[in-house]
């Protein structure tokens, strides 16, 4: 790994990046010598104890790899409590269920809020795929909020009786395994993962998988040749677990993305495959092995479909900025002092939520809802339209 433009990493982390290396070369030799890319990506973020998400490395806030939206400011989870309020206020015993909580800032900013607003709900649930995320979630609520942990449930897979109440996901299904094609004049490729003497190298071959070919085919005549991206075929799947979990609610989505006319945009020929290692995001998952975090953007289009097959309404999609500011960001920050430094700094951080230029464009909300039929608070400017 000498040759990285990052700092090598420590030696303990470079002994954990080989354990995991040994274990996909395993994988490749058993398939013959080279397997596809989403297994290799549900490889380097999920195997047992070494993949990034499985294994111990710090991943969020200054001394981890990148920062999400309930990490920058406790803006964002206030305004969420506020269309959780209106849930609530119709289901008044209703449940929270979050995947994937990260450091549990957002349970412990959103319980405080709830309380505030006085609709906590009656259970707030968590599946948390990483053992050492689900401690530091403990740490986290048990400082912020030692008061609510005993609503607090951890899941070791999804809640067996579907709840009533709000389904949250914030930059979770961007870590969904893609597979990664290229479109060529004769042919759908798939990208696939094998390794030389010192690295994992790409091989990219027709496909074998069937099911990519045709929802390639599909797009070939809006696609420039030759042309690399990615679909999340997993995604039905997991929106159809998640919609067996809802008897009536709300499931709120945030994450970066695009509908899929922008998502398969001519300018956009490389795909969208991102990986984060210590603040610098680069586009080679080969490397670092199990020290970084390797997403692709999420085609809302693809999950709206998805969605709706699974039996959930689309009831509502629209950017970040839009959905924080009909949730009431402004009137958030308008509670403080303007002369306040306490002020100064949630403006900065509200910026870093709604500006185009930041988090506010590309970060988009969906909502999907069962048995609920109004209008729901954060969408008043809704762009369903658009998917
Ligand atoms: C990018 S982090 C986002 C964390 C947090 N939601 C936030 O916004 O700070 C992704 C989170 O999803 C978790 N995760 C990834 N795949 C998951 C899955 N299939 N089910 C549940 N959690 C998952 C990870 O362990 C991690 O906590």
């Amino acid at each position: 790994m000498s040759n990285l433009p990052f700092p090598p990493p420590h030696s303990d982390a470079a002994l954990h990046s080989q354990q995991l290396t040994s274990v996909i070369r395993q994988a490749i030799d058993q398939a013959g010598g080279a397997i596809p890319f989403a297994d290799f990506m549900q490889h380097a973020l999920y195997a047992p104890g070494l993949g990034y998400y499985s294994a111990g490395a710090r991943k969020f806030g200054v001394g981890g790899d990148f920062v999400t939206a309930p990490e920058i400011s406790p803006l964002f989870s206030q305004c969420l409590a506020r269309q959780c309020q209106q849930i609530f206020t119709a289901l008044p015993q209703g449940v929270i269920f979050e995947l994937g909580a990260g450091s549990g800032i957002m349970a412990a900013d959103l319980l405080k809020e709830l309380a505030n607003l006085n609709c906590l709900p009656s259970r707030y649930l968590i599946l948390e795929v990483s053992a050492e995320l689900q401690q530091r979630q403990q740490a986290t609520l048990q400082a912020h909020v030692p008061q609510f942990c005993h609503l607090v449930h951890w899941l070791q897979s999804l809640p067996p009786q579907p709840l009533k109440g709000v389904i949250l996901a914030n930059e979770v299904l961007d870590a969904l395994p893609v597979q990664r094609f290229c479109l060529e004049a004769q042919e759908v490729f798939e990208y696939y993962v094998s390794y030389d003497e010192t690295q994992f190298i790409w091989q990219c071959l027709p496909t074998r998988n069937e099911l990519l070919r045709t929802q390639v085919e599909q797009l070939r005549p809006i696609l420039p040749i030759p042309y690399t991206s990615e679909i999340h075929l997993a995604l039905p799947s997991w929106i159809q677990s998640i919609a067996d979990c809802l008897e009536t609610g709300l499931v709120l989505l945030i994450d970066y993305g695009f509908p899929s006319r922008e998502y398969y945009h001519l300018q956009r020929h490389q795909g969208t495959l991102m990986c984060h290692y210590q603040h610098q995001a680069h586009t080679n998952p080969l490397i670092l092995v199990g020290l970084q975090d390797i997403t692709a953007h999420v085609n809302f289009t693809a999950l709206a479909d998805a969605a709706q097959t699974a039996g959930l309404h689309v009831a509502g999609y629209t950017t970040q900025a839009n959905f924080l500011l009909a949730c009431g960001l402004p009137a958030l920050l308008s509670a403080y002092d303007y002369n306040d430094s306490h002020y100064l700094r949630l403006a900065q951080q509200a910026k870093m939520l709604i500006l185009p230029s930041e988090m506010g464009e590309l970060f988009k909300v969906m909502a999907l809802t069962r048995n609920l039929e109004w209008p729901l608070l954060g969408f008043m400017r809704d762009e369903r339209g658009r998917l």
